[in-house]
């Protein structure tokens, strides 16, 4: 079957006279539990829960293997670098992916004795550095650089040296990119992002080929307690159906705002793996399904980022992306990235293309 259909019956458990397509969400600390716990499915709130088991069921139809949920994308993030490495293994981290990744690795895990090396997504710079490392982490289109490695040839070249493969999916979605297929041993997603795309909550998994992988991450969750809500879950699974359908409308908006700013004398270097110029086009067209909702691109200063952005009237600002609102940042302000200080990051949304266009042509005159 079609992604379109697929996303849209992933996860439902089989018909049954009188129930709802998707159950309602299960709020539970305790369950009825007598006797020997492994007789029952479900025995405590921080281990299990039928409405994670549901979310998790179509998120691994998606991925293509096994799905564990987390309450955010850096739960998700940490239980796979926190169950993976040990103190002095060497972890290949891009340079210019999300910034949490970093500090963590930075922060705490060289702390605690993790060595982390960095490179550039741009030209399979991460490539360079797999001599001796247990895990190679790749993040590819990245944020918010737009940038592009080849996945399936780090994949194979890490392979080949023994090194564990993750890939953060989460600028694409399994409906953009499936990093499994590709190769990868764990893909990773914050689904605070397109994949739920209504800005109302923060989730994220970890999805995985070899079973004996999700031990290793149900027993992190576990253990460390990064536990997601049911409620955010049960929303999340809801969501999911439409994916397809958002992302369609996101992507094709996406690629009309980065033809419109490549046009505008105010602006430069607009970045977008879905334009047929942009530097990460080839290799993007050959393993990606979609290139996504986000745009970068940059105005003369941090005067006239703030003067555009100010100016817009439909274009929200706020952090994240992949919602169905279109909305933009000058990514410079948190400081965590490095990038120019006019450089913006654009997440184009579901609107009326036609409406969004008004909106940066008016601002873009303006500022
Ligand atoms: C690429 C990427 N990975 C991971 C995360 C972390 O996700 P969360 O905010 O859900 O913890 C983010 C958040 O912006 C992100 O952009």
């Amino acid at each position: 079957m079609h992604d379109s259909t697929r996303v849209i019956h992933a996860g439902l458990p089989e018909p049954s006279q009188g129930q709802p397509f998707l159950p309602g969400p299960v709020f539970a600390g305790p369950y009825h539990l007598s006797g020997d716990p492994s007789s029952s499915p479900f025995n405590y709130g921080r281990v299990h829960n039928p409405t994670w088991t549901g979310f998790e069921r179509a998120l691994g139809e998606l991925e293509g293997g096994e799905a564990v949920v987390f309450a955010s994308g850096m739960a998700a993030t940490s239980a796979v670098m926190g169950s993976v490495l040990q103190p002095g293994d060497v972890m290949v981290l891009p340079a210019d992916g999300y910034y949490t990744a970093r500090r963590l690795a930075e922060g705490y895990l060289t702390r605690i004795g993790v060595k982390v090396r960095m490179a550039p997504t741009a030209g399979n710079g991460q490539g360079d550095c797999l001599e001796g490392a247990k895990l190679l982490w790749l993040e590819s289109p990245s944020n918010p650089g737009l940038d592009v490695c080849d996945i399936a040839a780090l994949a194979r070249a890490a392979h080949e040296r023994g090194v564990v493969v993750a890939v953060d999916n989460t600028t694409p979605t399994v409906l953009g990119q499936r990093p499994l297929a590709l190769g990868a041993d764990y893909s990773i997603a914050s689904d605070t992002k397109a994949l739920t795309g209504h800005g109302d909550l923060v989730l994220g998994h970890v999805a995985v080929r070899e079973p004996q992988r999700v031990e290793g991450l149900r027993t992190w969750r576990t253990q460390i307690g990064a536990i997601p809500g049911p409620m955010e879950v049960w929303l999340a699974h809801r969501s999911l159906g439409t994916l397809d359908m958002r992302l369609e409308r996101m992507t094709a908006n996406a690629l009309a705002v980065a033809r419109f700013l490549a046009g505008r004398a105010e602006v430069k270097r607009v970045r977008y793996p879905g334009l047929p110029g942009d530097p990460a086009h080839a290799v993007a067209a050959r393993q990606m399904v979609r290139f996504g909702p986000i745009v970068s691109f940059e105005v003369a200063s941090a005067k006239a980022a703030e003067t555009f952005l100010g100016g817009c009237k439909l274009i929200l600002q706020s952090t994240s992306f992949g919602g169905l609102h279109t909305t933009a940042e000058r990514r410079a302000r948190w400081g965590g990235d490095k990038v120019p200080e006019g450089f913006i990051r654009l997440s184009a949304g579901c609107e009326h293309l036609e409406d969004i266009l008004h909106d940066l042509d008016q601002a873009l005159s303006a500022a």
